[in-house]
């Protein structure tokens, strides 16, 4: 029933940054469930021999399509949604997965990063779902994912530019669910929690951060803190896709939903936690210095 309309076709997925991580285990995960997955991604070529070697697919399965797209420029999102309508008509799912991840504090983080940001997470994926709608809208069935962060649940320290952009794609999402459920599609916010991929790791994240610098004090017990957190609460993407399918499945006009028992845990305290109390248990667990405690004068570290 999953990968199929209620007339018994087969439903299409397009999910973006489906060469690795969360996308390349959802792709995977919904082509062995019988939908028809368009991957979205930077680099056709080698994702589409990784994806393929995931699920088995031969080089020319209708069900696995691969579609060029980089976020950050719009003539590739426009090409993309060519092709992607080309490929299978009004795609049914439109899962808006890619993203870039960086640490630094607000002082530390230049400001080419915060528009990568923005291009990457709300600019490419508002351009690509605006291109879509029109044939969604026409084929009067669809749903439309948000994979968001529960740094868009709550703006975290040291992830300033990384919170904000999911914020703004879940603020986004509430408002473009209120416009396009008369036609049939829906929209799901999924606040994701802590799983095994690149962005988690050093090497998959723009580091910012000036170790040395004026913030020295506060990195030294979140980097700590932060990646012994990570570890223990890392879980498998395959886990994640099960819940994407999921996802994928509800009738409802607007659902925002956590994958993940740390997601589930933030959007639950958040919802009983005055914003103050979220505030002090960050920084508590974070090991921040107290209110005022690193003034001039108070410290040596400026
Ligand atoms: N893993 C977690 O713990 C976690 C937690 C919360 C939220 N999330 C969210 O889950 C989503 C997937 O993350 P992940 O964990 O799978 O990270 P990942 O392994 O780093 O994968 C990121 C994906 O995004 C793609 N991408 C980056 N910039 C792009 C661009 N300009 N155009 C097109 N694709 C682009 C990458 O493509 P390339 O291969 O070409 O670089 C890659 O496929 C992200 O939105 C992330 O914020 C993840």
């Amino acid at each position: 029933m999953s990968s199929t309309s209620m007339s018994g076709e087969r439903r299409s997925v397009v999910i973006t940054g489906a060469s690795r991580g969360l996308g390349l285990a959802s792709a995977a995960n919904l082509y062995r469930r019988g939908w028809r997955v368009v991957a979205a991604m930077r680099s056709v070529d080698t994702g589409m021999k990784v994806l393929r070697k995931a699920t088995g697919a031969g080089d020319d399965d209708p069900r696995l399509v691969g579609v060029s797209l980089d976020l950050t420029d719009p003539g590739s999102v426009t090409a993309a949604a060519r092709t992607i309508e080309n490929a299978v008509g009004a795609p049914y799912g439109l899962v808006h997965n890619a993203g870039i991840s960086a640490a630094g504090m607000v002082e530390e983080t230049p400001t080419e990063l915060w528009e990568r940001m923005f291009a990457t997470t709300i600019f490419g994926p508002v351009l690509l779902t605006k291109e879509l709608l029109p044939s969604m809208r026409r084929a009067g069935a669809g749903r439309i994912v948000l994979v968001s962060s529960q740094g868009g649940v709550r703006g975290m320290p040291a992830t300033a530019a990384y919170s904000a952009v999911k914020g703004a794609l879940e603020r986004w999402g509430e408002s473009m669910a209120g416009e396009i459920a008369p036609f049939g599609i829906g929209v799901t916010v999924v606040v994701t929690g802590t799983y095994d991929t690149e962005i988690i790791t050093d090497a998959g994240t723009t580091d910012c951060r000036d170790l040395q610098g004026v913030y020295a004090r506060h990195h030294q017990t979140m980097d700590k803190r932060g990646r012994a957190a990570m570890k223990m609460a890392a879980r498998s993407p395959d886990k994640f896709a099960t819940g994407l399918a999921k996802a994928l499945d509800s009738r409802k006009p607007f659902v925002k939903t956590a994958i993940g028992p740390d997601a589930r845990m933030l959007v639950i305290v958040n919802r009983i936690l005055p914003s103050a109390g979220l505030h002090q248990m960050t920084r508590l667990m974070m090991g921040i210095p107290r209110f005022g405690a690193m003034r001039s004068g108070d410290t040596q570290s400026g």
